[in-house]
């Protein structure tokens, strides 16, 4: 059992402390939100997680999880010491280190004994030794500091099964001993561990999101070509996965990515190689691919219904992708400011990130508490996320309830199939269009 201690409570810090404290550490996890540490405290996740509550509750009980406001009593004591604040975009690109430096000073000034620094977010190639000599030069009292690299590759909305299961744990660190610790407190995960350089390690974060990435606009950019030459993408899309040497994964067209992750990533990787001299075309293509992409239902709903002002749409799903509340960077932002600008009225429903989304999406949206409210009476309906909740929709709602029963769905929720006998016009990602006339001269042939 080692002393840990989590200086960050979001996404990473949060699913980081609580699953290392299911591991048998004694884990204090530190934030400056004092109501915020109140609600974790009493075992409340302040992010949708699936699994999350159930877990801190658990490790709350048997008192190896605890939360503080106080930094002197959160790193007084600890053998290693993670950083998992954010590290958001700034408007250049370039990945804003204010809050690891904070962080790296507090470490420095509060902690009492030999410590091991660990990175958990994401930071540009260099920033390790960067946060050492922050540390090195804040340091209160004479101990021995080491910096290890320790990215996450968990996926919002399934962190928690993740944490337990991912395929890789990289620890980059440059003295034997710190990797040591950081593979000893890993362990019991039974997770793979890779052990490398610190520069490595922080690459192989940026190179894994970027390469994700590119899968994603590659099978898109694929799919547009699909729709124009009569092709189905998803055949496509199992085709290639078939082949090992390729994988199946992140091969699903839809309307492009988005999230705290990718976007904010593939940028930093842009700057990052800028400042080093070079230019990486590819990750910059893959970035105007998504852009693109992200708008393809709206371009798609004009090339059908012609011009859409006036027109009411009916939006299904917010969030980036289903199981989570977060709108970062989600489609449906994109997408609802560009159907505005043409003179459509846009409502909207989402199960559960409706809250958020009201800070995210433009002014001028309409939010209604039901897949089926949204659809009643809108003229066309888009679907942006796919939950299962829309995934299990009678598609006879279409046909029955939207003014005129024209579907365009960004993320391919249903079988073609099952969409012919529906009654509906059906447009999707990189397969052939359904439409009723079609599917009635099919019928008259049968
Ligand atoms: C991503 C990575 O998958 C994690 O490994 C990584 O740790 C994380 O970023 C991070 O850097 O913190 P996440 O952003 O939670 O995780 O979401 P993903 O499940 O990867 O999905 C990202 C976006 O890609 C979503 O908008 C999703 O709809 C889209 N996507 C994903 C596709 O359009 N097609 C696919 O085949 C897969």
């Amino acid at each position: 059992m080692k002393k840990i201690a989590v200086a960050g409570t979001g996404y990473v810090g949060l699913v980081t402390g609580v699953a290392l404290s299911d591991i048998g550490h004694e884990v204090t996890c530190i934030d400056i939100d004092e109501a915020k540490v109140k609600r974790m405290q009493a075992g409340e996740s302040p992010i949708y997680e699936p699994g999350l509550d159930e877990l801190m509750t658990k490790n709350i009980e048997a008192g190896r999880l605890h939360f503080t406001t106080n930094h002197r009593e959160g790193f007084a004591n600890k053998d290693a010491a993670y950083i998992a604040v954010g590290t958001p975009e700034k408007e250049d690109g370039t990945a804003d280190l204010r809050f690891i430096e904070a962080v790296a000073k507090d470490i420095a000034q509060n902690l009492t004994g030999d410590i091991t620094v660990v990175t958990k977010s994401t930071v540009p190639v260099g920033t390790n030794d960067y946060i050492n000599e922050t540390i090195q030069e804040n340091l209160a009292g004479n101990h021995n500091i080491e910096v290890v690299s320790n990215p996450e590759f968990l996926r919002e909305g399934s962190a928690v099964f993740d944490a337990f299961n991912g395929d890789r744990i990289v620890i980059g660190a440059d003295s034997e001993k710190a990797a040591s610790l950081i593979e000893e407190i890993n362990k019991p995960f039974g997770i793979a561990i890779y052990k490398t350089d610190i520069r490595s390690a922080e690459m192989i974060k940026y190179a894994s999101n970027a390469f994700l990435a590119t899968k994603i606009s590659f099978i898109n950019e694929i799919s547009n070509l699909c729709d124009r030459l009569g092709a189905n993408v998803e055949d496509v899309a199992i085709g290639m996965g078939m082949d090992g040497r390729i994988g199946a994964q992140f091969l699903k067209a839809g309307i492009g990515y988005g999230g705290s992750c990718f976007p904010k990533d593939t940028s930093a990787l842009v700057k990052i190689a800028e400042t080093a001299g070079m230019e990486f075309e590819l990750i910059q293509s893959v970035m105007n691919v998504n852009k693109k992409q992200q708008l393809l239902l709206v371009e798609k709903a004009k090339e059908v219904l012609g011009n859409l002002n006036g027109k009411k749409i009916a939006l299904l799903g917010l969030a980036f992708k289903p199981n989570t509340d977060d709108m970062r960077e989600s489609p449906a932002i994109a997408i609802s400011g560009s159907l505005l600008a043409e003179g459509a009225e846009v409502v909207a429903y989402d199960p559960i990130a409706t809250p958020n989304a009201k800070f995210f999406m433009p002014g001028g949206v309409e939010y209604v508490n039901s897949a089926e409210e949204a659809i009643n009476g809108a003229d066309t309906a888009f679907i942006v996320t796919d939950w299962e909740e829309f995934k299990n929709l009678e598609l006879s709602v279409f046909a029955e309830k939207l003014q005129e029963p024209v579907v365009f769905d960004g993320r391919n929720c249903y079988d073609l199939k099952q969409v012919k006998d529906a009654n509906i016009d059906y447009y999707s990602i990189g397969r052939p269009a359904v439409t009723r006339e079609e599917a009635k001269e099919l019928s008259k042939t049968n």
